[in-house]
């Protein structure tokens, strides 16, 4: 598995604003959408492309186009929405396979409350979106699910990510690697990152 911590000077600068006390929701909600631009930017770097002949101005032209590889983006509920504008800038042709869930509160395990898959995952490169990586709960079941569905090609995309979530990330699915802006130091007892963002969800929709 492996990580990729994103040292490009403004993912570098756009993570420090993110992470400022009082940020605007609209400043932080541009900025988690500009850095999942960055952040997708980076994760497709090795996509394959082939040479095709066009018709130009001056005449026939080989250029180059992605090749065969189809992309599906996944963004967790409800955080991952709020990176997935920037994130369609950079990949306008991706579909969207949408996954809700949340933690049940008597055994603990995440529940799935929502799920719309496109049809043909099995065929489709999946990047999932989340604006934290904390305690990798959430990351495992949706990638369990999207095993589950075919899908065999799968990465994420985070903002900031915990150890312990990398750690449980490594321990369940090690053949997903993940972008990041930042690899953070760890969780507190209520499962935040620090020095982390706060609640990414909450600064993104207002609901602080
Ligand atoms: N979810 C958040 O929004 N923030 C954290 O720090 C951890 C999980």
């Amino acid at each position: 598995m492996a990580v990729h911590e994103i040292s490009h000077p403004l993912v570098r600068h756009k993570l420090g604003l993110l992470r400022e006390k009082n940020i605007s929701t609209k400043d932080f909600r541009d900025l988690a959408s500009e850095v999942g631009m960055l952040l997708a930017y980076e994760a497709t770097r090795n996509l394959p492309t082939e040479k095709v002949t066009i018709d130009t101005w001056s005449g026939p032209t080989t250029v180059d186009r992605i090749k065969g590889k189809k992309i599906t983006i996944v963004p967790i509920l409800r955080a991952g929405l709020g990176m997935m504008d920037g994130v369609l800038k950079a990949l306008p042709n991706a579909k969207v396979s949408v996954v809700g869930l949340y933690r049940d509160e008597q055994t603990l395990q995440p529940v799935t409350y929502f799920k719309k898959l496109v049809k043909d995952i099995d065929q489709r490169q999946a990047l999932i979106l989340d604006p934290m990586l904390a305690t990798g709960g959430t990351l495992v079941a949706t990638i369990d699910m999207l095993k589950q569905a075919g899908c065999r090609d799968i990465i994420g995309i985070f903002l900031v990510a915990a150890p312990e979530g990398i750690d449980r990330l490594r321990a369940s699915h090690p053949e997903v690697d993940i972008y990041v802006a930042a690899v953070d130091e760890r969780l507190n007892a209520d499962g935040y990152i620090l020095p982390g963002l706060g609640d990414a969800g909450d600064k993104i929709f207002g609901t602080k």
